[in-house]
């Protein structure tokens, strides 16, 4: 997405460079993660439904974390029946800029990363301005497992068995006021543990902004968790954002601020290139990317014979969202 990738070469791209690194940075997911233990693991998680709540609190505990606690999410209506990506693929091949911009980097950096303790502080149009910390914003939650495409700008795409709860559920509790329109949302700025952050390959903090009818939409999650643990480091630990209809840039990581405001924020990616990455990013085979074709996409773990994908309207979330969009120029607001 950035210089970096530019002498790279845009996705989609098959020098032999290319295809080297995508032979053997990319085991399928089969390999990494035997169909017999991966179903094993889901029908671990099926019997661990109910025990939501506290328990769901007490897993997010960094000591409890450590040692494999499950969150005990339950199953959602709005989860994909895809198959969902390995453990493996969905913890080592990210972006996390502020670890660095190579794939592997978040895994590699992420260790020193603490998430414990965290706040987030919520303001702006709010009934009920505040720092809630983890466990305020966890308390009575229910924790929902939410399995769904992830679809990067860059043309890979992934499934996601996320856990988390609705965005809507903690601006409800905050209470949004008449005026607010749009939502604000930051990452930390930690450049002591994030090595990205010591380089100006972004203008820190990572920032992200939704409209507010976004923000609301049932498929909008706060995450917390990934297969039935707390999100790693490397995955925007301890609570993150997933928009599954929008260009994964849009699902902003490990954030501590929360603005409701009545104009368009200012984001990230729109701020640094904004004819290429607009606000609203949604996914859209018929829009290209200035540099590529956004028609197809890269599941990640298909293996390397295996042909590309379409790419679906929405990211195939159409029927759910496309409401939100009725009238509204797609190429204009981008
Ligand atoms: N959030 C922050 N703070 N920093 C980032 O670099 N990258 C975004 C998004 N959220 C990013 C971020 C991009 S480009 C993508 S595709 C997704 O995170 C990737 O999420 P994943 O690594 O969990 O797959």
């Amino acid at each position: 997405m950035t210089e970096t990738r530019r002498k790279r070469g845009a996705p989609g791209e098959k020098g032999a460079f290319e295809i080297l690194r995508r032979r053997f940075a990319e085991p399928a997911s089969e390999e990494i993660t035997p169909k017999e233990v991966f179903m094993a693991s889901k029908a671990t998680r099926r019997a661990l439904l109910g025990g939501i709540g506290a328990a769901s609190v007490a897993a997010l505990m960094p000591g409890e974390a450590a040692a494999g606690a499950k969150l005990g999410a339950v199953p959602s209506c709005w989860s994909t029946d895809e198959r969902p990506n390995s453990f493996e693929d969905i913890t080592s091949y990210n972006n996390f800029y502020e670890f660095g911009t190579g794939k592997g980097d978040p895994k590699r950096h992420a260790a020193r990363f603490s998430p414990r303790p965290w706040s987030v502080e919520i303001g702006g149009l709010v009934e009920r301005p505040g720092t809630l910390s983890l466990d305020d914003i966890l308390s009575g939650v229910r924790l929902e497992e939410r399995i769904y495409r992830l679809r990067c700008v860059e043309a890979w795409s992934m499934v996601v068995p996320w856990v988390g709860f609705p965005l809507k559920t903690l601006l409800d509790r905050v209470g949004v006021r008449s005026g607010a329109r749009h939502v604000a949302f930051e990452t930390v700025y930690r450049p002591e543990e994030m090595p990205g952050q010591r380089r100006r390959i972004l203008d820190w903090p990572y920032r992200e902004g939704l409209r507010l009818d976004e923000a609301m939409h049932p498929l909008t999650i706060l995450a917390v968790g990934v297969y039935d643990e707390p999100l790693p480091n490397q995955c925007g630990a301890p609570i993150r954002l997933v928009v599954p209809w929008k260009y994964g840039f849009k699902s902003i990581k490990s954030i501590v601020r929360i603005t409701l405001t009545d104009r368009q924020p200012p984001t990230t990616w729109s701020s640094a290139s904004p004819r290429e990455y607009g606000y609203y990013a949604n996914v859209n085979p018929e829009v290209d990317h200035p540099r590529w074709s956004q028609a197809t996409e890269r599941r990640i773990g298909d293996g390397f014979f295996a042909r590309r994908r379409p790419t679906l309207m929405f990211n195939g979330y159409a029927d759910q969202v496309a409401d939100l969009y009725r009238g509204m120029d797609l190429r204009k607001f981008f």
